[in-house]
């Protein structure tokens, strides 16, 4: 599903190129559940933001179910990253003026007229699992971190994404809504979703099918990590 080959991710401040991510090689195949794992700072982020068509990179190739991503159109990768891919961001990325409700719906909003009234239904599934059904007419500043991050999530999964990136999803949960979490992860990877999640929870990593180690922006076969 995922190919990236020698993928260079350069940010600059000033004069100073800063090295944040060289990926010779990373594939990750359709129906995979895997974890990324890498101290604070190693490029875990960049990666995952890469991968969710939301950043660009200097050099390299991104291919996406065989196809070059950089020979997309902007509408096409809006498209592609719309219609595949449930991202769920570090930093939430809830809108303030947006209802729980509307914020689970947004990715839904481009869909046709009755796709969209499907969602409704999934919706009312979909926060039941999450424990955030008493939530949906509130506003997100109304909610605690650990709710705001299950909104975030719900909203990954409203558009069925084929690719379910995760950022640090249990980051902020204490660790009956972590499981919860992670069970809600797996059983989309039981369904067939390809999962990625980026976690520094090693119990947490353990759950998956391979674990990536990611150090000073570059992964290295040798240092994926042993299931125990
Ligand atoms: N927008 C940015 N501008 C400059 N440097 C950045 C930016 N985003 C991240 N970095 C740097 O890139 C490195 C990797 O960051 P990040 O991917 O967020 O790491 P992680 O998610 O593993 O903690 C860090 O050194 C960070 O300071
Ligand atoms: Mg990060």
């Amino acid at each position: 599903m995922i190919t990236l080959n020698g993928i260079q991710k350069v940010y600059r401040s000033g004069e100073t190129d800063f090295i944040a991510l060289e990926i010779a090689n990373f594939t990750c195949s359709k129906g995979e559940m895997l974890a990324i794992v890498g101290e604070s700072g190693s490029g875990k982020t960049t990666l995952l933001r890469i991968l969710g068509l939301l950043d660009n990179f200097e050099a390299g190739s991104y291919q996406f179910n065989q196809q070059e991503t950089a020979q997309l159109s902007a509408k096409e990768q809006a498209k592609l990253r719309n219609q595949e891919i449930g991202f769920v961001l570090q930093t939430f990325g809830l809108i303030e003026d947006y209802t729980v409700k509307e914020n689970i719906l947004l990715p839904a909003k481009y869909l046709p007229r009755g796709e969209r009234a499907a969602k409704i239904n999934h919706l009312a599934e979909i926060a039941e699992q999450l424990n955030i059904s008493e939530q949906l007419k509130k506003y997100p500043r109304q909610l605690s971190r650990g709710q705001q991050q299950r909104v975030a999530f719900a909203r990954a999964l409203i558009n069925d994404a084929n690719l379910i990136l995760a950022d640090e999803p249990t980051g902020n949960l204490d660790s009956s809504n972590s499981q919860r979490v992670i069970d809600l992860l797996k059983q989309e990877h039981q369904k067939g979703k390809t999962v990625i999640l980026v976690t520094h929870d090693q119990a947490i990593a353990q759950q998956c099918d391979r674990i990536v180690g990611i150090k000073d922006g570059k992964i290295n076969e040798n240092r994926h990590f042993e299931k125990e």
